[in-house]
């Protein structure tokens, strides 16, 4: 597998997903709120340590890092220019991708969505969940162009926002798209969500409006292990593991849809556009002949009153998002403290990160003129720098936290090889997330970067930068590769062309955005934006008081 650049990966040492073992979140120092006068930290390692703001620490080191030239020789201009024109149009691509899917299921579903069944459009149901739109979406490009069609978002939004001023994950399905069905693309983003949350420790709330099972599809959604029932399996170990999961039915739950509210820890039902059956009217009328309306067969009404299935009966959306905030608010859960962590912006602008994203792997820049985009002040403490030169070690800060990153900058040779696991080792034992940016041409001996905490890895988060390319070999080698049998030339020629093509095309970062073989494609100049974020919530779950639990909530 290669990567021209570049994607990068987030790996920080914690639970593994599917895994009920209480967090080591990086090995240490494990403390109440930082400096948040709750008494003594608590020791981790068995080691009693003090809580130290990531302001002090900062403070204390991150200015004296030597400063990176991140100048651009003269040399590399014409290259760069040619990047630049390359990632101004695969940017184009992209937006446009996103526009497309911004708009769900299209126009004459959110009319019919938001007029006949009167509900909120799942990205104005976030607005009135979330504190604010600064939340990480994830794999938004997820569904595009597969073979059974475009399921836009993959019929569900999932993301990391905040609540109440915690990091949440939020898994919402979008009724626009087949009646929020649940596609085999829509089963992988939801797991992806709750590998996240079990990951990073985030609590998860469900916004549920399905239809169970996308029934044409159905052999590929129900019966193996990482299909359907996952999500409800997943949801009863993450309630082991103490992370909190709240759900609002916001719509008509069928089936698969009925499950996930079911299984969550608190759930809140709104009057009148809220049910809850495992079958609906029509099927109770051919299984029984008997007609009973939605609300009376699994209504809020009944459901509140009755079956005891939801906890909290509300009587609009608003007011379900309120209640939504009012149970986080007990969950016994602190947010990170809101200290403003002082650091400085990078020497250079992120916009020329669109002429460093290499457009071709046999021309790619300095690594480090990258890094000098990115890291605080353009400061980076290197390590082993004359030593296994293609591969860039060191340490620096995003937003005033410190990380330690591990670079591509040519081809991973067996020296670059051992510093990078050195690298690796350090940052292990210091407790210091990795960020790992990964370009690899694809004619070096083996996929490198898989190694590089790949996708196989777990990392915490992967994302892409539009122009990145994820293959096993580069198809432009191969009108070097000798063709089967003397038949006839052109024939072969054809068999050549629809091979390249289709490599090519199964190399683009949308390809593999659409696959959820990556959390998404992020702009080269929101990068440093994003890994801020990302650092963050990974490091929320030092705040929290976890104590051992081995079963989870059970409802009913
Ligand atoms: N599988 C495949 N397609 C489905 C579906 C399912 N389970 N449920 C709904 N759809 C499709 C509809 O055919 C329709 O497609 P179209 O837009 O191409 O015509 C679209 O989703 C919207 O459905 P519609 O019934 O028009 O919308 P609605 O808002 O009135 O109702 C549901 C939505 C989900 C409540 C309703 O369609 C329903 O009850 N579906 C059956 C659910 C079910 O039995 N699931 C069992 C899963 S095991």
């Amino acid at each position: 597998m290669w990567s021209g650049a570049a994607r990068c990966s987030l790996g920080g040492r914690g639970p593994r997903a599917g895994s009920p073992r209480l967090p080591a979140f990086h090995g240490a120092c494990e403390s109440k709120r930082a400096g948040g006068g709750k008494g003594p930290a608590r020791p981790a390692g068995g080691l009693p340590c003090r809580p130290v703001s990531n302001r002090a620490k900062y403070r204390r080191c991150a200015k004296a890092y030597p400063v990176l030239d991140g100048r651009v020789p003269s040399a590399y201009r014409q290259v760069f220019e040619e990047n630049v024109r390359n990632s101004e149009a695969v940017i184009k691509r992209y937006s446009e991708l996103l526009e497309t899917v911004s708009k769900g299921g299209g126009e004459n579903a959110i009319l019919r969505h938001t007029q006949r069944n009167k509900k909120l459009f799942v990205r104005e149901r976030l607005k009135l969940l979330l504190d604010d739109e600064s939340f990480l979406e994830l794999s938004p490009l997820a569904g595009l162009n597969l073979p059974y069609g475009d399921v836009p978002a993959a019929g569900c939004l999932t993301g990391i926002g905040k609540i109440c001023g915690v990091w949440c994950v939020f898994v919402a399905n979008d009724a626009t798209v087949k009646g929020g069905t649940i596609y085999p693309i829509g089963v992988k983003k939801q797991l992806r969500a709750q590998e996240i949350a079990m990951q990073n420790r985030l609590l998860s709330v469900y916004l549920v409006d399905s239809g169970g099972a996308f029934l044409p599809l159905q052999s590929e959604l129900f019966p193996d292990k990482s299909h359907g029932g996952r999500i409800f399996y997943n949801e009863a170990i993450m309630s082991a593991m103490r992370i909190p999961q709240v759900a609002v039915v916001c719509g008509s739950c069928v089936a698969g849809g009925a499950y996930v509210p079911t299984m969550a820890e608190e759930a809140v039902i709104i009057d009148k556009i809220g049910t809850l059956f495992l079958g609906g009217p029509p099927l109770v009328k051919a299984a029984t002949g008997e007609y009973v309306s939605p609300e009376d067969l699994g209504g809020a009404r009944l459901h509140s009153e009755v079956s005891g299935c939801s906890d909290h009966f509300a009587s609009s959306e608003k007011e379900a998002y309120e209640c939504i905030r009012n149970i986080i608010s007990t969950l016994n859960y602190d947010p990170l403290p809101e200290e403003v962590v002082e650091h400085d912006s990078p020497l250079y602008s992120s916009d020329e990160l669109l002429g460093l994203a290499p457009q071709d792997c046999r021309c790619t820049l300095p690594v480090k003129l990258i890094l000098s985009r990115l890291m605080d002040g353009s400061r980076f403490q290197e390590f082993k720098a004359n030593y296994g030169t293609t591969l860039v070690t060191g340490f620096g800060h995003v937003q005033g936290r410190l990380v330690g990153i591990v670079a591509n900058n040519g081809e991973l040779s067996h020296d670059a090889s051992l510093k990078g696991s050195h690298f690796v080792q350090l940052c292990s034992q210091r407790s210091i997330p990795i960020l790992f940016f990964q370009n690899t041409a694809p004619h070096t001996a083996g996929p490198t970067n898989i190694s590089q905490c790949g996708r196989s890895f777990s990392p915490n988060f992967l994302f892409l930068w539009p122009n990145a390319r994820v293959a096993l070999v580069d198809s432009r080698h191969f009108s070097t590769v000798p063709q089967a049998g003397d038949s006839d030339c052109a024939g072969d020629e054809l068999e050549l062309k629809q091979l390249k093509e289709k490599l090519e095309e199964e190399s683009s970062a949308f390809y593999s955005s659409a696959r959820l073989w990556d959390d998404g494609i992020i702009l080269p100049q929101n990068t440093r934006k994003v890994i801020a974020q990302c650092l963050e919530i990974i490091e929320q779950q030092k705040y929290q008081a976890v104590s051992p639990c081995r079963y989870p909530v059970i409802r009913m």
